[in-house]
């Protein structure tokens, strides 16, 4: 992105002469087109009525599929969209009919939820958790993956970046080898779309999870899931409703052939219209450009942070995205995040309880989190590099 791209960006996004936003990862500053889309549709609810003026804008919210599965090269038949990036991926795992002596095969980074998930169905089912060694980098390493594979593999799933770190897992590598021993592939993608461009036929991946929020840049409260097409019909949700499934019987139901078996009847168009607006604005930018804007800036502030003195970066990665953590000796992360709040600078903070395995075995407790986007701009790491200087000083 050039600097006029840049300038843009900030002159579309309210929150841009507000603060400076480091916590694209947790909730991104939406643009004001996805705000506008939002109000104004809330506010006509509220004049005609919520059904009808779902009906009448059937089309537009349609529209949303189309503008979803265009961040992620899928079809439109291939999107669920559900209330967050933790639904659509339980949707898809719950609704795999796991059995005793199963093997679920994750990363060291997994994400806190879905390795709730994977104890719980462990504790029902008797399949097992198995995780999967890192290269000397971090990332998972498809070597040792190949090696773990047999027969009784059911499920490999993965996240593509880390809650907790820069890194960048190779999941089109991991995609071929699920591809060749036939095993299904669940990416959770919560922290790359938006960021960076995923072609889902490129990738290999027969399920991924997401969410508006982030680097998406929509609205809270809404997420998608992707199923790819010919595995639709093999998986039945652990939960349904009238909109996944129609009553056709007294002693029968039939489940719906397309992915939104995996949504609730009930949502809020709003938000969806939000998320398609989202999509739209990053597609129009342009994921390639995204990506490079992103990473280098991260590249960036990563190397500025290392020149303060008592921080130490923690990401690793042989790619890194736009998730840049550290911590400072001797100041708790929650002190900083606040003395930098005051500041009108936000970051966020992890713990060990979004990525236990990763962060016990590098000995970490918690870590700050600077994620940027490409709306935040040189002047603005230099004013939090300063900050942090001052604060840690
Ligand atoms: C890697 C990863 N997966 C999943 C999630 C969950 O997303 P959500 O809060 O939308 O359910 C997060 C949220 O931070 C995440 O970082």
């Amino acid at each position: 992105m050039n600097e006029a791209a840049v300038a843009r960006a900030r002159r579309d996004t309210p929150g841009c002469s507000e603060v400076i936003h480091l916590n694209n990862a947790g909730a991104s500053l939406p643009p004001a087109v996805v705000v506008d889309t939002v109000v104004d549709y809330l506010e006509e609810e509220a004049r005609v009525g919520g059904y009808e003026l779902a009906e009448a804008r059937g089309e537009d919210l349609a529209g949303v599929y189309r503008s979803v599965a265009g961040v992620i090269g899928a079809g439109e038949d291939e999107i669920a969209l559900v209330d967050n990036a933790t639904r659509a991926w339980d949707m898809a795992f719950y609704s795999f009919p796991f059995r005793n002596g199963d093997r679920i095969l994750t990363t060291t980074t997994e994400y806190g939820a879905n390795f709730i998930a994977y104890l719980q169905v462990a504790k029902r089912t008797g399949a097992r958790v198995e995780v999967i060694p890192d290269t000397a980098t971090g990332e998972v390493d498809v070597d040792a993956l190949e090696e773990m594979i047999d027969d009784r593999v059911r499920l490999i799933s993965m996240n593509h970046m880390p809650t907790n770190g820069g890194l960048i897992n190779p999941a089109a590598a991991v995609g071929r080898i699920a591809k060749d021993a036939g095993v299904p592939f669940l990416l959770d993608a919560c922290q790359t779309v938006g960021q960076m461009p995923i072609d889902v036929d490129e990738v290999g991946c027969d399920l991924l999870s997401a969410t508006s929020r982030k680097f998406l840049r929509g609205p809270r409260g809404v997420g998608f899931l992707y199923v790819r097409d010919r595995f639709i019909e093999s998986l039945e949700p652990a939960m349904l409703d009238l909109h996944g499934a129609s009553w056709v019987a007294r002693d029968r139901y039939e489940v719906r052939r397309d992915a939104k078996r995996f949504e609730t009847w009930e949502s809020s168009p709003a938000l969806r219209l939000g998320l398609g607006a989202a999509c739209d604005y990053a597609l129009d930018i342009g994921l390639d450009a995204i990506w490079r804007r992103v990473s280098g800036l991260a590249a960036r502030l990563r190397t500025d942070l290392d020149r303060v003195d008592g921080v130490t970066v923690h990401d690793k990665g042989a790619v890194k995205g736009g998730i840049v953590t550290f911590s400072v000796a001797g100041v708790p992360a929650a002190v900083l995040k606040q003395e930098l709040g005051k500041r009108r600078i936000n970051v966020s903070t992890t713990s060990v309880y979004s990525a236990r395995i990763d962060m016990e075995q590098r000995g970490l407790d918690e870590t700050i989190r600077a994620s940027v986007h490409y709306f935040n701009t040189d002047d603005e790491l230099a004013e939090f590099i300063s900050a942090l200087a001052y604060v840690v000083a």
